[in-house]
């Protein structure tokens, strides 16, 4: 019997010195499968008589037994290390702050627009859109600006290739794609879309052929129009004194309507607001000074007309002012170019997070 105890103390010692289960596996197979030791002094016992073959079959299977735990326990003692191993290496330490995180800025021009829009959204004003690129109708045949009218100049006005096949019959101009040099023709659009009244603000993106400290070749306008059956100059006034003075947050900023010139309007009427410029610096509010911010009137007759509007039972008003400048009036932006330069310090500097939503409960 001391092959068999010399046997088990041998496997018993590899089972236990095995540094990984791929070394385990080796002496499963080899000492206990079909070619295996343990197997081999099984076959021993067919050789002797009953008594010795029963006492050393049972220590036999005795000590398969006892190997065969012993495989269990360190195979299961092996992959709990290898576990342990893994949680150790694979830490992910959950209290570690966040990495150096890039918030994203609202534009202060989508600010801008966000403000106008809550403003007269408070008053009823809906928002309407209109493409970019236009037919010279739109920009300027329906809102009365002659052929000739210096707006059209190739200087001002960025003209696209290619003409509008004539769908209007009895049109004589020729119909050429412009990128919309104002908001305006948004006006048209929707006049000859939807029934009067009609109250809508239309911010967006125009086009000028200009470049400086206060132009540059595409910037944004808010278009405002509004028809009903006895609108008056009033009803104007009235609507656009109440928009800037909560636009610039003072309750009783100076306003001035100053007669003008629209070929769309008439009457028309520029509009300027307070100011001082006393040390050199424009301060919006009580002032000496006057600073003009937009352009506006009643909607003249003849456009009216042009887009299907009777113009004996509907009047209105409608204005146009520049976003850019309003918003470097209020954040204090001097030079509109900036705007465009996708430069992100400038962004960090004056952009705006997203928890500054302007509605009227929060403020704009
Ligand atoms: N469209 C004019 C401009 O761009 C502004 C304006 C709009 C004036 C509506 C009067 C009425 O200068």
């Amino acid at each position: 019997m001391d092959d068999v105890e010399s046997t088990r103390s041998e496997l018993l010692s590899q089972v236990a010195a095995a540094a990984d289960l791929d070394a385990l596996e080796r002496i499963r197979v080899g000492e206990l499968g079909k070619k295996g030791r343990i197997t081999a002094l099984m076959k021993g016992l067919a050789g002797l008589d009953a008594d010795a073959r029963r006492a050393r079959g049972q220590a036999l299977n005795a000590m398969k037994e006892e190997v065969v735990v012993a495989l269990e326990a360190r195979k299961a003692a092996l992959a709990d290390a290898a576990l342990d191993a893994r949680l150790a290496s694979e830490t992910i330490d959950v209290t570690l702050p966040s990495r150096p995180e890039r918030r994203g800025r609202i534009h202060p021009i989508s600010q801008t627009i966000d403000e106008v829009v809550a403003i007269f959204g408070e008053m009823g004003f809906a928002v309407a859109e209109g493409p970019d690129i236009e037919d010279d109708w739109n920009n300027f045949g329906a809102l009365n600006i002659p052929p000739e009218h210096p707006a059209r100049q190739e200087m001002d006005t960025f003209y696209l290739p290619g003409y509008l096949p004539g769908e209007r019959a009895g049109e004589q101009e020729v119909r050429r794609m412009v990128l919309r040099t104002h908001t305006s023709p948004v006006q048209v659009r929707t006049m000859v879309s939807q029934p009067p009244p009609i109250r809508i603000i239309a911010p967006g993106r125009t086009y000028r052929c200009d470049y400086d400290a206060t132009h540059s070749p595409m910037f944004h306008q808010v278009e405002g129009l509004v028809i009903d059956r006895d609108v008056h100059m009033g009803h104007l006034k009235g609507c656009l004194t109440e928009f800037l003075r909560a636009y610039f947050r003072i309750d009783d900023l100076p306003v001035r309507f100053r007669p003008s010139y629209f070929p769309f309007t008439e009457p028309s009427a520029e509009v300027d607001i307070g100011c001082s410029r006393e040390g050199g610096t424009l301060r919006i509010g009580h002032g000496a000074d006057w600073l003009e911010i937009l352009g506006c009137g009643m909607v003249n007759p003849l456009v009216l007309q042009n887009c299907g509007i009777d113009p004996e039972q509907w009047q209105g008003f409608a204005f146009g002012m520049g976003l850019e400048r309003i918003g470097m009036l209020k954040y204090g932006i001097p030079d509109l170019r900036t705007f465009f330069e996708s430069d992100l310090r400038w962004l960090r500097h004056y952009g705006f997070t997203a928890l500054d939503v302007p509605s009227p409960v929060t403020g704009v």
